[in-house]
C-alpha cells in the first residue's frame, strides 16, 4: 500500500513531482498521437482546393491552377516567373510588391491572384516600350534613386501611379487646400514624400527617388552632385 501524497491538506515533494510527471506525459503523448497514420489523414486534407483563373499580366494572358489563398504576389513570383515585385515583409508594411491594377498601385502581398481576374496588371516588366525605359524608370536612372535596388520595383510602381493620382487632382494627407489640389509642376517635396510613404527604402535612397518624380513632373531637381557638394560644406 503506498503512502498518501497528501500532508496536513498540502501536496507533498514527491506527489508534486508525481504531478508534474503525470501532466508531462500528457503532453508529451499528444504529438505522438497527432503522428499516427489515421489522425494525421484526418487533420491534414491530401487533396488541396484549387481553382483555374486567368490573369492579365503586361499584356500576357496566364492561365493559371492556383489555391484560392495565393496571393497575387506568390503568383507573379513562383507561377508566373516575374520576379521583378518584390517580397520585403509580405504583411503590407514595406510596399517593395507594388503593382499597378488597372492603373492603380496595390501591395501584391495583400491581394488575392483569383481576385485579379479581368483586370489589366502592370509589374515592373511591364512598364518599358521594347527596349525604351519608362520615364519614370530613366529618372529613377539619372537621379540615384536607388543603391541596392531591391524596394526599387515598388518604388518606380507606385511613383508611376502617384504621377497619374496627381493628374486626376487627387489629395494627399498634407494637401493644403482641399478644393485645390497641387498640380504636377508645383508638386511640393513634401507632397512627393508623403505620397510615397507606403514605399520604403533600406537604402535610404530617398532623396534620389524624390528627385526621379521631380523630374518626371516636369520639376528640376537638384543635381546629386550639388547635393554632395552641399553635404560636404555642411560636414566641414
Ligand atoms: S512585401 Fe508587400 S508590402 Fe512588403
Ligand atoms: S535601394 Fe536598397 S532598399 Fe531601397
Amino acid at each position: 500500500m503506498e503512502k498518501p501524497q497528501q500532508q496536513s491538506g498540502k501536496t507533498s515533494r514527491r506527489g508534486f513531482l508525481g504531478q508534474a510527471l503525470t501532466t508531462a506525459g500528457t503532453v508529451i503523448a499528444a504529438p505522438a498521437l497527432l503522428n499516427q497514420p489515421n489522425v494525421e489523414k484526418e487533420t491534414i486534407p491530401e487533396t488541396k482546393d484549387v481553382m483555374t483563373t486567368t490573369l492579365s499580366v503586361n499584356g500576357k494572358q496566364h492561365s493559371l491552377t492556383i489555391e484560392p489563398r495565393v496571393t497575387l504576389l506568390d503568383a507573379l513570383r513562383e507561377n508566373m516567373g516575374l520576379v521583378g515585385s518584390k517580397k520585403g515583409c509580405d504583411h503590407g508594411q514595406c510596399g517593395a510588391c507594388t503593382v499597378l491594377i488597372d492603373g492603380e498601385r496595390v501591395y501584391s502581398c495583400l491581394s488575392l491572384a483569383v481576385m485579379q481576374e479581368g483586370k489589366k496588371i502592370v509589374t515592373i516588366e511591364g512598364l518599358a516600350d521594347g527596349d525604351n525605359l519608362h520615364p519614370m524608370q530613366t529618372a529613377f536612372i539619372e537621379n540615384d534613386g536607388f543603391q541596392c535596388g531591391y524596394c526599387t520595383p515598388g518604388q518606380i510602381c507606385a511613383a508611376v501611379s502617384l504621377v497619374e493620382e496627381v493628374k486626376k487632382g487627387c489629395v494627399s494627407y498634407v494637401t493644403s487646400d482641399l478644393n485645390n489640389p497641387p498640380q504636377l509642376a508645383a508638386l511640393s517635396e513634401t507632397e512627393i514624400k508623403e505620397r510615397l510613404s507606403g514605399n520604403l527604402c533600406r537604402c535610404s535612397a530617398y532623396n534620389g527617388i524624390v528627385a526621379a518624380v521631380q523630374q518626371v513632373a516636369g520639376q528640376k531637381p537638384p543635381s546629386p552632385m550639388a547635393e554632395i557638394l552641399v553635404r560636404e560644406s555642411q560636414d566641414a
